[in-house]
């Protein structure tokens, strides 16, 4: 069995450049922002967790990264070539060589049996009918389910399901897996033997992953997890990461353009945003003060809360917990409790 650590080269097997999004709309809602200015790198054998709250942009990620869905702008490479400057066969060649998708439901084509389903991505590539389904068949033996062959998908268990389009995604080999909540339809036990399914691939065949999941998950697998707020990565968290307490472990981020995103609970902390001067940076290391005469603002000791109505479109958010409007997807602010 070959070690992680030895499977983990410094090629990025995908990378992303100052992605944006917009999902232009004709209603009265307008343009939603999906994607603000977001770069990511996933080196080759890596596996690394997505977390963020609803409405933050990770579906749309998931899909610009695998070339679903063109983004509104930046560049996507996926094993060191540009896939948003090449088009049409070479494209598609390129996909079915590195990247697989495994969704949280849905993954499979409902009048094709499990074998089928798993050697369609094969005859696409164009390999033979019988070796497709040969090849088809040892995959699915191999994730303990050959006795389904046969079946269709609405017959088949949540569980067998996922374990099929897992066999679909596999079966190209692919470098890299992007997985958009692919145990989120499961029970607990059935979905933590598919991450340990993941974690084996990772481990020992090197399948890099980038994968939208809850930190139950993401300790036993990823050895990082990348907070994505409105559009951006804001922070990183090792693979002790607890989605319930994300202060906790969190580290901030810098982009190469400079701009440093500050999650919603640490600008709270901070007192509000406002002017601060630089006391003292270097390599390394940066302080810095709120500049006095803003601090009228917020007093010290002030509890910040989330703010009770949408400040773009008035929407109330009553008893809710959410953070971005569903209204208008605006952010939610904070705002100092009355
Ligand atoms: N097809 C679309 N048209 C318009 N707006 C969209 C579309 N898909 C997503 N959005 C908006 O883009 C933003 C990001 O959506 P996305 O689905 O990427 O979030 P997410 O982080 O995956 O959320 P969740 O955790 O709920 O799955 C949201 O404000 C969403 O309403
Ligand atoms: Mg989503």
């Amino acid at each position: 069995m070959k070690e992680r650590d030895q499977l983990i080269d410094n090629t990025p097997v995908l990378e992303a450049k100052n992605l944006y999004h917009v999902y232009t709309s004709n209603e009265e809602d307008g343009n939603v922002v999906a994607l603000r200015g977001l770069s990511v790198s996933i080196k080759a054998g890596e596996a690394v967790a997505v977390v963020g709250p609803s409405g933050s942009g990770k579906s749309t990620l998931l899909k610009a990264l695998g070339g679903l869905m063109k983004p509104s702008a930046g560049s996507v490479y996926l094993n060191g070539q540009n896939m948003t400057r090449i088009t049409g066969a070479d494209l598609v060649r390129l996909r079915q060589e590195t990247v697989s998708f495994i969704f949280q439901e849905g993954n499979l084509l409902p009048d094709l049996n499990a074998l089928d389903n798993i050697a369609q991505p094969l005859r696409h590539a164009g390999v033979r009918a019988k070796e497709a389904r040969k090849r088809a068949m040892e995959m699915l033996e191999s994730l303990g389910i050959g006795d389904r062959a046969s079946s269709l998908p609405p017959t088949l268990s949540g569980g067998e399901a996922q374990r099929v389009a897992i066999g679909r995604a596999l079966i190209t080999n692919p470098k890299v897996i992007l997985a958009d909540e692919p145990t989120g339809a499961l029970d607990p036990i059935t979905g933590r033997r598919i991450i340990d399914l993941f974690r084996e691939l990772n481990e020992e065949s090197g399948v890099a992953f980038l994968i939208v999941t809850h930190s139950r998950e993401i300790s036993s697998f990823a050895s990082r997890a990348l907070e994505l707020r409105d559009g951006r990565f804001v922070a990183q968290h090792g693979n002790d990461v607890d989605d319930l307490d994300l202060a906790a472990t969190r580290e901030l981020l810098i982009d190469d353009t400079g701009t440093l995103s500050m999650p919603p609970d640490m600008l709270a902390t901070l007192g509000g945003p406002g002017r601060f001067e630089i006391q003292d940076i270097e390599r390394d290391s940066i302080r810095i003060e709120r500049v006095d005469e803003e601090r009228l603002e917020i007093d010290e000791g002030t509890t910040m809360v989330l703010a009770p109505a949408c400040p773009a479109c008035a929407h109330d958010y009553g008893e809710s917990s959410e953070e971005q409007c569903p209204s208008c997807g605006s952010t939610r602010p904070m705002v100092p409790a009355s």
